[in-house]
Formats: structure tokens, sequence, C-alpha cells
């Protein structure tokens, strides 16, 4: 198990599935987590779960469909000067409509990619990762069969929600190979994880049937205790750099996320959506 000796880890998504089960583990190994999460009720319980095991930890409130939020919360980091050692962008979901967030991006692509381009951009920019830390990118086997839409990003014709969710999980795997690449001067290591088919709450955005999807989700998934294991397992193998796990396995990602004329695009693209200069 990766030594904590009181080390930072930031995890998107905590208050829920996956990333719940994450901070509640790296907790217990005596990291000092800080999670993000939207709504202060669903924190406080997540909190309240966490210091069963210690009581180091803190949660931060921002919707991360808000760039202003984000822009916040990073602050706030950089001004408490906290050095962080571990950072999991696990926060996503499926919006089976199509709807758009505050900046009119749509919201799979603003929610489950962009929020964390513009997340670790702003903590890089701001030195709040310290050297030798690690970046752990969820991404899922669903990027398998996307391609990047680049000509309409945000499917303002023929949206669908698999679709555009299949998309957002590639771009993060691409990403995650760009970063690495540009992180490599600071040496902080960059790589990427499906962490399963979990049974979790991640159909809760789409009204009314969002019980029966979560239902038939928790019917084929397995728990979010696997899920949390494969990220720690990813976390702890001391080949995680630029690498691609599928559970415990590294593996080859699709021929789409290593086409490196791609991934400048996507990343050209992430600057010019958020309007944000990435610089290291
Ligand atoms: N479950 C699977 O089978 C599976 C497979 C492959 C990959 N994944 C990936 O695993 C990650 C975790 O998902 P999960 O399965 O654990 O689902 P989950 O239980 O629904 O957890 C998703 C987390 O993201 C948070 N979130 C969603 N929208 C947000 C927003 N606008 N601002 C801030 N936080 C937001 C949720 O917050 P709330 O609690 O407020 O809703 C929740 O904490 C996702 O990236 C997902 O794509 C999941």
């Amino acid at each position: 198990m990766i030594k904590s000796n009181g080390k930072t880890c930031v995890i998107t998504g905590v208050t829920s599935g996956i990333g719940e089960q994450t901070a509640i583990i790296l907790a217990s190994k005596g990291f000092n987590v800080i999670g993000i999460g939207r709504y202060k009720k669903r924190c406080e319980k997540t909190l309240k779960k966490i210091n069963r095991v210690s009581d180091s930890s803190q949660i931060l409130i921002c919707d991360l469909s808000d760039q202003t939020q984000i822009k916040l919360i990073t602050e706030k980091i950089k001004k408490e000067a906290i050095s962080i050692d571990i950072l999991i962008n696990n926060a996503g979901g499926i919006f089976l409509k199509r709807i758009l967030d505050k900046q009119n991006i749509e919201m799979t692509w603003s929610v489950n990619y962009l929020s964390h381009f513009l997340l670790t951009g702003l903590l890089v920019k701001n030195n709040s990762l310290s050297n030798n830390s690690k970046i752990i990118n969820v991404s899922s086997i669903a990027h398998e069969k996307a391609t990047i839409n680049f000509e309409d990003i945000s499917f303002t014709k023929g949206y669908n929600g698999m679709k555009a969710y299949g998309q957002s999980k590639l771009a993060m795997l691409m990403w995650s190979y760009s970063l690495a690449n540009k992180l490599q001067n600071k040496k902080i290591s960059v790589s990427s994880v499906h962490p399963g088919i979990i049974g979790t709450r991640l159909l809760s955005n789409n009204g009314f049937i969002s019980p029966l999807l979560n239902l038939g989700l928790n019917i084929v998934g397995r728990n979010a205790k696997w899920g949390a294991e494969n990220i720690i397992n990813t976390l702890n193998s001391t080949d995680n750099n630029h690498c691609y796990y599928h559970e415990k396995k590294i593996v080859e990602s699709s021929q789409f996320s290593n086409n490196i004329k791609y991934q400048d695009q996507l990343w050209k693209l992430s600057e010019k959506n958020l309007n944000f200069t990435f610089n290291n």
C-alpha cells in the first residue's frame, strides 16, 4: 500500500459510489483526504463516514459544472498552501437528455471532462501539486467505441447520452496521455483507469427513471469497494505514468485514444472551450 505519511489526496465525486469508497480507504491509511462535492448535505453525510476511520479530512463544496466555483476552490487550496500528493479526478455522470451547464456547455462534457481539465490546470498553475505527485483520471471501458466529435463537441445535433458519455471518458484518457507528457518536467505522473462495472448512482441525473436505471446498474455491477480498490491499485503500482488500467491490469486503450494528432486537437479544443491556457 502506498505510504501515507500524512500525505494529502484530493478526490472529486467524493459523495457517492467509487469516490466515496476510495476516500474512506485512503483516510483509513492515514491520508488527509480533501473531497470535492456539490451538495452540502451529501458532503456532510460522506464526511461523517470518512471521520469514522480518521478525522483529518475535509470536503470542499463545488459544483463542477460551474467554472467559477472551480476557480474558488483552487484559490482556497492555494491560500491555505495545501500541497497535494494525489489528485483523483473521479466525478461523473450519465445524462440521457441533453442539458447545458451555466456556461452553456453540454453537461456530460462539462462535468465528466472539462471540469477536471480546469481543476488540474489551475492546481498546476498555482503549484498546489507537489513534485512526485500522482494524478489518476477515472475513465471507462465506454471509451473503446467512442470518438471525439470535434465538429460538434456538444452534440447540438443528434444528441445521444451514451455517445456523449463515451466521448467524455475517451477525452479523459486522451487528456491523461497529453498531461503525462506535459508534467514530466515536474515529475508528476498521470494514469487513467476503468474501475470496473460498478453498482452506483451513476445514472441519477435522469429524472423519474433514474432509480430504475441505477437498479439495473446495481444488478450487473460489482460493489463500490471493488471500484475503489482498482483505483488504489493504480496508485500503488510502480508503473503508473502514462498507463491505462482496466481494473487492475495495464491494457492498450483504443486506437483513437492513442492518436497523437487527435490528442493535440483535443487539448487545443479544451483550452478554447474553457478560455484557459494550461501553463506548467
Ligand atoms: N459505475 C460504473 O460502472 C463505472 C464504470 C466506469 C467508469 N465509471 C466512472 O467512475 C466515476 C465515479 O462514478 P460512480 O459510478 O461512483 O457514480 P456515482 O456514485 O454517481 O458518483 C459520481 C460522483 O460524481 C459527483 N458529481 C456528479 N456531478 C457533479 C457535479 N456537477 N459537481 C460535483 N460533483 C458531481 C456525484 O455527486 P452527487 O453525490 O452530488 O451526485 C458523485 O459524488 C465516474 O467518472 C464514472 O464515469 C463508473
